[in-house]
């Protein structure tokens, strides 16, 4: 490998930068989320996964400083790449598909960085630390999703809106992968 250490270290604040981004990213969703779901159940747990999400953007943030870093604002991160590909969420199974998705893809890309050989200790006590809430996150917004769906009198409607969505969020996602591996490379 031809990286210098510095580079390196500008690689894993980028990396880390773009986490905190998305996780900025989720937490904004959850405060539009909190608008719209007024029952008094949605609003306890969304102030709850809300305060997580602000919380994970923190432990970010505080690891890229940690680091000797401070982090890189994005203008093309995971997030507004997807928000390019779907356009807006026209109602409320669509934004609680779009959350279910972006909470997916976190829970599967924190644990396949910790599984990597190379992640430092206090990395993977931040990713750790990140991963644990993102169960009950996406139980309960999955939930929701249905329940709301049969209210509306067609639960398929959200199996169909989450297929959508996911299928082309794996798009946005394999091209960012796909821009990282290359950035990793350089
Ligand atoms: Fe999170
Ligand atoms: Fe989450």
């Amino acid at each position: 490998m031809n990286t210098n250490s510095t580079s390196a270290k500008d690689k894993q604040i980028l990396i880390f930068s773009f986490y905190r981004d998305a996780e900025l990213h989720g937490a904004r969703l959850l405060f539009n989320l909190i608008g719209h779901l007024k029952d008094a159940d949605s609003q306890l747990k969304l102030a709850r996964h809300l305060a997580d999400e602000v919380r994970h953007a923190w432990l970010w943030t505080k690891h890229i400083v940690e680091l000797g870093g401070t982090p890189i604002s994005l203008s093309d991160g995971y997030q507004r790449r997807l928000g390019a590909r779907l356009g807006l969420p026209k109602g409320i199974l669509e934004l609680l598909a779009l959350t279910v998705v972006v909470e997916e893809r976190a829970q599967n890309r924190y644990m396949a960085h910790v599984a990597m050989p190379n992640t430092e200790p206090e990395t993977k006590e931040v990713l750790k630390a990140v991963s644990e809430d993102e169960s009950w996150h996406l139980a309960w917004i999955e939930r929701k999703m249905r329940e709301i769906a049969a209210q509306q009198g067609n639960e398929h409607r959200a199996d169909e809106a989450l297929a959508r969505y996911r299928e082309i969020e794996k798009e946005v996602y394999t091209s960012l992968a796909a821009d990282e591996a290359e950035l990793m490379r350089s």
